[in-house]
């Protein structure tokens, strides 16, 4: 096993107390770490913890052991850094070069890859001057990491949440280690280039009133990865976004839609002339028969209420029974079947009945699925065989699904790997 040497640099948020368990897997990893907390960090969090936890001295002042040199010597060193969580205002100053504390110092003297879990409330994350210096970063190499959706610090709830330490561990050492180096991004880059891929991710909703829907579980996880792989890979992604539950990502076009009649319009315009669709949204089967103008009270109804519901368009079935030439169409099942040979099966059925040319099936569960960073997938293609099964992260299961996609268009549709002519010139 490689040991790392690993910079931890804490910023002063609330979430830092949990940057504690970042530390600890990291050093149970086997990894010598080295915490840089800010000034802010240690309001939150104690120096004995975190020195007790690395097993390291910990130091935040610039000017002690200037002897060591020590506010280039930690960076110089590092083979890793890892900021979590990374406030809106450390963001803002790595993306500046700010070196005004240890942290910053070790930063700018270092040229490990960067990882990092933004936690903020959700109107700075949103806010344009932190897009913007995401983005800055995410264009020098910084692996940003969530945020999360949920509960924030207050009342509120949203995108803002610092990644559960686990995934923030596991992202850190995909950068450097890599997934056992399965998906260097070189082996795939540009085998999408000049192709238009369309993806739905996430799950429709329903409105019954004002202020309710009847809806589902999808995270939207599965399809933002997909939409992510195929993006790496060159390709023009148009995203369709049905209630994300996790930030968007860079680089897409993004249209976001609710509802299943919503959904099936922006599918229909993206769709035309695309090389791939892939549907990956959980999209309601039915739909309230009329939506209430007002909010339903209980009061109207002692005995209980009764929901009638009309079925949904199946938007990929309309798309694969009807002639689609050079469009690959890319299906999903989210099944609850126990058994592996029954749930290939539905997985086989559904191909057929849907007209798709791949279908992904993947068992879901109560704890199985679909808020998860990981997943399990079978993809069955020609006349119902298993053309590849794909275990590990929802990004790496995109690309095992995107390798069968290229080589599918390679053999079966030479529109869609031939370069178009206006992207020859
Ligand atoms: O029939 P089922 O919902 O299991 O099928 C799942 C697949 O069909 C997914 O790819 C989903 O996006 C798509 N679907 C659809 N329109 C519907 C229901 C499902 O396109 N109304």
């Amino acid at each position: 096993m490689t040991r790392l040497n690993i910079v931890v640099g804490i910023t002063g948020g609330i979430a830092a107390y949990k940057a504690v368990g970042v530390v600890r897997a990291l050093v149970l990893a086997g990894h010598d770490v080295h915490v840089v907390p800010t000034e802010g960090a240690l309001r939150f969090v104690g120096r004995p913890t975190l020195e007790a936890i690395s097993r390291n001295p910990v130091h935040t002042e610039l000017y002690e052991g200037v002897a060591e040199v020590r506010h280039v010597a930690i960076g110089q060193a590092a083979d890793l850094i890892v900021i979590a969580p990374a406030t809106a205002n450390s963001i803002a100053k790595l993306a500046a070069g700010l070196a005004d504390d240890l942290l910053g110092n070790t930063l700018l003297a270092s040229e490990a890859p960067v990882v990092i879990a933004p936690a903020m409330h959700t109107e700075m994350w949103r806010h344009p001057a932190t897009r913007a210096n995401v983005e800055t970063l995410r264009s020098r190499g910084v692996t940003i990491v969530g945020p999360a959706v949920g509960q924030l610090t207050g009342a509120d709830s949203g995108p803002g949440r610092m990644e559960e330490p686990d995934v923030i561990v596991r992202a850190a050492l995909e950068r450097v280690l890599g997934e056992a180096s399965k998906h260097e991004a070189s082996a795939h880059r540009g085998d999408l280039a000049g192709r238009h891929v369309v993806v739905s991710a996430g799950g429709t909703r329903e409105p019954l009133d004002p202020v309710r829907f009847l809806g589902n579980r999808s995270s939207g996880k599965q399809g933002i990865a997909i939409a992510e792989a195929a993006r790496e890979r060159g390709a023009h992604v148009t995203l369709i976004a049905a209630n994300l539950e996790v930030a968007e990502p860079e680089g897409c076009d993004i249209r976001r839609v609710s509802t299943t009649l919503e959904l099936q319009a922006a599918v229909a315009e993206a769709a035309q002339g695309a090389d791939v669709v892939v549907m990956a949204a959980a999209v309601a089967d039915y739909r309230p028969a009329s939506v209430s103008e007002a909010k339903i009270k209980k009061e109207q109804s002692d005995d209980g209420l009764t929901l009638e519901l009309v079925r949904n368009p199946d938007i990929l079935a309309s798309l694969g029974n009807a002639p689609h030439p050079g469009t690959l169409l890319v299906g999903f099942a989210a099944e609850t079947e126990a058994d592996d040979e029954r749930l290939f099966e539905l997985g086989r059925a559904k191909r057929e009945a849907k007209g798709a040319d791949l279908l992904v099936v993947n068992r879901v569960g109560w704890n199985e699925g679909f808020a998860s960073d990981e997943n399990r997938v079978v993809v069955i293609g020609d006349g119902g065989a298993v053309v590849a099964r794909a275990d590990g992260t929802k990004l790496s299961v995109a690309h095992d699904i995107l390798d069968v996609v290229v080589a599918q268009a390679t053999t079966a549709a030479p529109a869609a790997t031939t370069p178009k002519e206006s992207e020859t010139e």
